[in-house]
């Protein structure tokens, strides 16, 4: 079906304004792909020309605007049309890509610039997607509350500042409204409302997210909210509410999903009206200092499968009242006050993917029904107090584990030298807990670690030949402060990472050898206290012209020869440079002056000579400089 259709007449598009098509349903709310083929759909010159002005009010510095052009604007970039009428229902701009163009974090891939008021002769408009972009210093434009069609409105991460216009509150269809701050955006909303009177109006919202927006002058906006019976998913993350939101009766009762975490509540009772949110799949109250138990609350909460309770001050008996809440899948209950042993009817809790206890006080032996959960794949117990060796048999069931986190404890994993895991894990917390003495040869079968953390684990073995190549996907990678053997390891480039750095640490060991080289990526490389001898590497040719990771370098305490190579220079991210306690000679390059982001020297300790380049006295913020021998 083909449908050819040349510019409108007003009529014409009056015509479909009024008349019912009931496009909402098949309209791909968050898709990014255009629904529909419009290349042969022309243009209603008003709509055409209102783009055309809102392109021109927009700073677009790395032309994502570029397909704007001509007169199909149902094919340009973002803009979704209905398939007879060619009018435009979608405006989706969201940045999927933020780029940093240089080191002051200019985001050159967001749209900044002015919202002109010619959005308002986008009539139809129903879906408008301006998140992660730099609107900075701009208002939420006030007429956007003037697009009565609207069913989902994000400016999400887009920079907008001030109060939230009342406007916003006619928008009696929109089903989505986020003003949020968004994670994945380099620039932030500093939005606030004085009174959320306004959001009674948003008769069909099913999803609210006002994540970071300042309601400090708007503590009772919950009543508000309240009237929005539709309401599915409600956002009210980090919005200053510190005074305890008093529901005597609860409306939003289809509610699936409830953030009302780091709101620093002045009651440290979980809200009583919670009970009835029967319905609640995500509940996060973290960064609340929460305290009283909350015995009861889940017994009618039989669907809740997301609870987040980190950074509160809940204790063991919440933990255990907990362990009734059986359709939990996420638990995290980081950084709280849970003292004694894991109860052992956390084996009830049969679904849980992730189990988060870190930094808690929790003590004793792993009860033996929580290695029977075989659908974990992410196990923190980081920093408590917990004690015993654990062997094979106790992860044998544990085939899903994907992240496993027991750094800080009285542990000791004793397993043979033979053993297959049945997991594969992508991050390995093992930090002083007794893994050695061997270098552990089961991390020979896991291919796909990114984060490997074994760091004062009492290994003292050389470093085997086959580790060099797991390494090589490594992000971070800490072996400090065992007694490691061997050369240091050589680090490849990691492929596809163009903005992912690696930290490697390695201090303080018994590495011997020299080292070959610098890898691009890394931006944290740590071979202090070590044995290492030879010059310290230049850059291999073809790395000179790349712009180096590297922020953070310790190569101190070691047996470093040779001079200081001026290619040091070119590392022009070096904020911490340590060459002491080498056997370094010769002068000290001039050019480390040109180092701008450079706040560490330390050059102690080697024999150096000739004069302190005086182009040292340019690094305004070097706090630390050298002294000679
Ligand atoms: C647009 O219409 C022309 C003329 O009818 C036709 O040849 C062409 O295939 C159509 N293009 C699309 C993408 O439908
Ligand atoms: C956002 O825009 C403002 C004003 O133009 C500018 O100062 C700021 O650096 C930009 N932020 C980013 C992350 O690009
Ligand atoms: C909207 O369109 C009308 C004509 O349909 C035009 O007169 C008006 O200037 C337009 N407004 C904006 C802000 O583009
Ligand atoms: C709004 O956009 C942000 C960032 O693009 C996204 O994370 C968020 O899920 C969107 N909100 C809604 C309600 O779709
Ligand atoms: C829209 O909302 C504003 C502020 O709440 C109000 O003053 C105005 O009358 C409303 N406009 C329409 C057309 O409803
Ligand atoms: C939030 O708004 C209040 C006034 O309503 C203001 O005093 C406070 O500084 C704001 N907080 C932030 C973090 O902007
Ligand atoms: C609950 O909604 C009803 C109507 O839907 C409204 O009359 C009542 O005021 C609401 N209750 C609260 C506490 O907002
Ligand atoms: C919770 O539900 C109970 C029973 O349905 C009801 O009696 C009570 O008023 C409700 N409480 C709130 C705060 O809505
Ligand atoms: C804390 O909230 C609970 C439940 O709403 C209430 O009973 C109690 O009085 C409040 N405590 C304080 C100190 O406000
Ligand atoms: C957290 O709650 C405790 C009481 O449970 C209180 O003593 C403490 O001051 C609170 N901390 C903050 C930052 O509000
Ligand atoms: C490194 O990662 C790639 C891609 O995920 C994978 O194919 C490869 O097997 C991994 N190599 C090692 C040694 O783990
Ligand atoms: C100087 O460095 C050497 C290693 O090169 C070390 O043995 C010695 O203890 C260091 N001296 C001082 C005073 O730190």
């Amino acid at each position: 079906m083909e449908h050819h259709l040349l510019c409108t007449s007003s009529s014409l598009l009056l015509l479909f304004l009024f008349s019912s098509v009931p496009i909402t349903s098949q309209f791909p709310f968050g898709s990014r792909k255009q629904a529909y083929d419009h290349s042969n759909v022309t243009c209603i010159e008003s709509e055409r020309h209102a783009l055309l002005q809102l392109k021109h009010g927009l700073k677009d510095e790395s032309n994502r605007l570029s397909s704007w052009i001509g007169e199909g604007y149902c094919s340009w970039e973002g803009i979704g049309c209905h398939k007879i009428t060619g009018s435009v229902l979608k405006l989706d701009l969201r940045n999927t890509v933020p780029l940093y163009s240089d080191e002051d974090y200019h985001c050159t891939n967001c749209l900044g610039g002015q919202l002109t008021p010619s959005l308002f002769n986008l009539t139809n408009l129903r879906y408008l997607d301006l998140s992660v972009n730099n609107f900075s210093t701009f208002q939420v434009p006030t007429f956007l509350g003037l697009l009565k069609n609207l069913r989902y409105l994000n400016l999400s991460g887009a920079g907008f500042h001030g109060e939230i216009p009342h406007h916003l509150g006619n928008l009696s269809h929109l089903q989505h409204l986020d003003l949020g701050d968004s994670y994945s955006s380099p620039v932030w909303n500093l939005l606030s409302t004085k009174d959320l009177g306004w959001v009674v109006g948003l008769a069909s919202l099913q999803g609210l997210v006002l994540f970071g927006v300042n309601l400090t002058a708007a503590q009772d906006g919950l009543q508000s909210i309240n009237m929005l019976s539709s309401l599915t998913t409600l956002d009210l993350h980090s919005c200053n509410l510190f005074i305890h939101p008093h529901l005597s009766h609860v409306n939003f009762t289809s509610l699936a999903s409830l953030d009302l975490g780091e709101n620093n509540f002045n009651n440290y009772t979980v809200p009583p009206w919670l009970h009835n949110l029967t319905g609640l799949h995500d509940l996060h109250l973290g960064y609340n200092n929460l305290s009283d138990p909350i015995h009861g609350l889940f017994d009618q909460m039989t669907s809740l499968v997301h609870f987040d309770l980190s950074s509160n001050r809940f204790d063991a008996s919440t933990l255990k009242s907990l362990c009734n809440a059986s359709s939990l899948t996420y638990l995290d209950l980081s950084e709280n006050i849970l003292q004694g042993p894991i109860p052992s009817k956390i084996g009830q809790l049969s679904k849980l993917t992730n189990l988060l206890l870190s930094f808690n006080k929790l003590n004793g032996a792993i009860p033996t029904n929580l290695w029977q959960l075989t659908k974990l794949q992410d196990f923190d117990v980081r920093n408590n107090s917990l004690t015993g060796v654990l062997s094979e048999d106790h992860f044998a069931k544990l085939r899903e584990l994907k992240s496993l986190d027991l750094t800080g404890n009285s542990l000791a994993l004793n397993v043979s030298s033979s053993w297959i895991p049945p997991f594969q894990l992508q991050e390995i917390g093992m930090g002083s807990i007794i893994v050695g003495p061997r270098f552990p040869a089961w991390l020979r079968t896991q291919n796909e670690v990114e984060v490997l953390n074994m760091q004062n684990a009492s290994i003292s073995d050389a470093i085997p030949n086959w580790f060099q190549v797991l390494c090589d996907n490594i992000t971070s990678l800490d072996l400090s402060s065992n007694s490691l053997t061997g050369n240091p390891l050589e680090f490849k480039q990691l492929k596809h990472s163009r903005y992912a750095s690696r930290e490697v640490s390695l201090s303080s060991n018994k590495l011997d050898g020299s080292l070959k080289s610098f890898p691009l990526d890394i931006s944290d490389l740590d071979l202090s206290h070590n044995f290492l001898t030879g010059h310290i590497p230049q850059l291999e040719d073809g790395q000179t012209s790349v712009v180096h990771m590297l922020g953070f370098l310790f190569l101190n305490d070691n047996r470093f020869t040779g001079t200081i190579p001026e290619d040091l220079c070119k590392l022009e991210n070096l904020s911490f440079l340590d060459l002491s306690n080498n056997l370094l000679s010769g002068r000290v390059p001039l050019c480390l002056g040109n180092l701008r982001d450079l706040w560490i020297l330390d050059l102690a300790n080697n024999t150096l000579s000739g004069q302190i380049p005086s182009s040292l006295g340019n690094l305004a913020t070097l706090c630390f400089a050298f002294e000679w021998k």
